[in-house]
């Protein structure tokens, strides 16, 4: 933590949220609330709310969820010290120098170290290529039709034929061992010592936005196995969330994005002049850099390979784009593999003349579709139409479909009455939600175990608890002494934020749920946390019937957790205890007076 809690509490306090997210989204007044489409996903009635009197903002359809932070952390991608800092500037206010712990500290000095040791093995491989040894590495970069002034840009370099010649320039600059090998750049064997991780390869150092590199990718030259090897993951390196070149495409002057598959072909895109190429980094388009694209353009050319692995790749990358609102055309590289044949064959003019043409991300999908049915035979071509029918739904406008419709009749030779009724029957925007869905769940190991915990359901009813305590804590509280402790809520999120909630309105006999999400640096755990607090709850017009509800509810979380104590239990004595409480939960009851 950079800041002191006090800090960014103030910080937060003297920025209203609606302001804040009023100047990138417009917000129209809706009740208590005032909403807007999300800007975290696409779409077109408004379930994204922000609330003045909680300062969170939440969205319905995708679950977003924070403060001001979590939002600049997620809308702008900064850092949280980063986001502090804005809203501070924001607010006129002058920052204290900045707190660290010692922990802290070590954790912000071992990124940058991370950072400084990439740069120093980016410039050690781009002198290497330019020694005697670096010849054929050289060779080979301009055997593929690279000029001087693209292999600078790009800031190629070569990986030493030496088993350990980087790790010893490493040594000699002062690096630990141990930097080294968290980098990747480095490994250990028991019997051999140190060895380089990059050995005889020509290097595509990868950069961050800012073009400060946090990792490489290797080629080999020539046709040995494997083609490529890459940096692993770090905390500076996350392959989610980067883009190859995308520290140059952002700054095209050109329309959009176009979208490669292959580090080689967005070098040779750019050497043609087309210079908002950029690529994931040699795994599976995500909706983090989606939404990464979408910060500077609605617009995404897919210029994937032109094989069956190309096609279904582009086929993943669609929804994928379409749910956070860019619509994708598909350029065909037709007869050619990659961009990269294509430019070397064709040329540039041919290629601008490609992007003209290319086709519509769902006039694509189709015709993919109709290569997989017989058109001939009646079954499958109901299949076929079927599919068709899937495609056009995700479409929100009716127009939109309609036209798409009409198209897709005359060149397939099908009805066209019959299947915009199919397509009404089918309701629009179902795949889109399945599609964005699988997206979302794909994120990372840990996102989605935190998603498949949140979604146990052992656990809702203290999540509601917590939610029913936010709401009505002046009620609730007093009401749960000698019954419910934070030791009752069992799941460790769950758990932690109960801590923090009974000893905020310990000490300040009131609830912040804003300064509660404060607690947390990390966007996901702000965005659980601001999902539970934030809940509305759905007031039942009849007291009788709220008190219900929360006393059912109070009720579950402690048997849950006697339950759960029991079978954990290590002093047998206690048993006796356990067995006593549980026999009153029964009895208990919650009354509510002004709900
Ligand atoms: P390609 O095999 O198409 O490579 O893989 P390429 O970059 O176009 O290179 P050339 O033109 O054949 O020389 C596309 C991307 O998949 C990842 C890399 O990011 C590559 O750019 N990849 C491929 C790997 O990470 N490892 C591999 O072994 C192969
Ligand atoms: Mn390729």
């Amino acid at each position: 933590m950079l800041y002191s809690r006090e800090v960014i509490d103030e910080v937060l306090s003297r920025n209203d949220i609606v302001d804040v997210i009023n100047s990138y989204v417009s917000l129209q007044k809706h009740g208590a609330d005032y909403t807007a489409c999300c800007p975290f996903h696409n779409e077109k009635t408004p379930s994204f709310h922000v609330s003045r009197d909680k300062q969170l903002y939440h969205c319905f359809g995708c679950g977003a969820a924070g403060t001001a932070y979590t939002f600049l952390q997620e809308y702008e991608n900064y850092s949280f010290p980063e986001a502090v800092k804005y809203l501070a500037d924001r607010a006129g206010m002058q920052l204290p120098e900045r707190e660290m712990t010692a922990a802290e500290k070590r954790q912000a000095d071992y990124d940058q170290t991370l950072k400084e040791i990439n740069k120093t093995a980016a410039g050690y491989f781009y002198y290497q290529l330019r020694q005697e040894e670096g010849k054929p590495a050289m060779e080979y970069l301009k055997k593929r039709g690279l000029s001087d002034e693209t292999i600078h840009n790009f800031g190629l370099g070569y990986a030493n034929i030496t088993r350990d010649h980087l790790y010893q320039y490493l040594k000699s600059k002062g690096y630990e061992d141990s930097i080294m090998i968290d980098a990747g750049l480095v490994r250990f064997d028991e019997r051999y010592g140190p060895s380089d991780v990059f050995w005889n390869r020509v290097m595509f150092p990868i950069m961050d936005q800012q073009g400060k590199v946090i990792g490489f990718g290797g080629r080999v030259m020539g046709d040995g196995t494997p083609k490529y090897v890459n940096s692993k993951e770090t905390r500076i390196y996350e392959k989610r969330r980067h883009l190859y070149a995308f520290q140059l495409a952002r700054r095209s002057k050109r329309e959009g994005f176009i979208l490669c598959e292959g580090y080689m072909d967005v070098i040779s895109m750019h050497q043609a002049g087309f210079d908002n190429a950029t690529a994931s980094l040699g795994t599976a388009f995500t909706i983090q850099q989606a939404m990464l694209l979408k910060r500077f353009a609605t617009k995404v050319y897919l210029a994937y390979d032109s094989d069956s692995a190309g096609v279904s790749a582009a086929l993943k990358a669609i929804p994928i784009l379409r749910e956070v609102g860019i619509s994708a055309r598909v350029i065909s590289m037709r007869p050619y593999k990659d961009p990269d044949e294509f430019i070397k064959a064709e040329g540039a003019e041919a290629f601008e003349q490609r992007i003209k043409e290319a086709e519509s991300s769902i006039m694509f999908e189709v015709r993919v579709a109709s290569e997989k049915y017989d058109q001939q035979d009646p079954e499958s071509r109901t299949e076929f139409q079927k599919e068709i029918v899937r495609i056009v739904s995700v479409l929100p406008s009716p127009m939109e479909r309609e036209n798409y419709i009409e198209s897709i009749a005359a060149k397939y030779y099908i009805d066209k009455e019959h299947l915009t009724e199919e397509v009404n029957r089918y309701g629009a925007y179902r795949m889109e939600r399945e599609s964005y869905e699988q997206a979302v769940r794909s994120e990372t190991p840990q996102e989605a175990r935190r998603r498949e915990q949140a979604a146990e359901r052992k656990y809702q009813p203290q999540r509601l608890l917590l939610t029913w305590l936010v709401n009505v804590p002046k009620e609730l509280f007093p009401q749960l002494q000698g019954k419910i402790s934070p030791e009752d809520f069992r799941e460790p999120f769950l758990h932690d934020l109960a801590v923090k909630l009974f000893q905020q309105y310990e000490a300040e006999g009131t609830v912040n749920a804003a300064n509660l999400i404060n607690y947390y640096e990390n966007v996901e755990e702000q965005k659980q946390a601001a999902a539970i607090l934030q809940s509305s709850l759905q007031f039942e017009p009849l007291p009788e019937d709220n008190e219900k509800t929360v006393t059912e509810i109070v009720r579950k979380v402690k048997q849950e957790s006697i339950k759960e104590q029991m079978d954990h239990l290590s002093d047998m004595s206690q048993l006796q205890a356990f067995m006593q409480l549980r026999k009153q939960i029964p009895t208990w009851k919650i009354t509510l007076d002004s709900c």
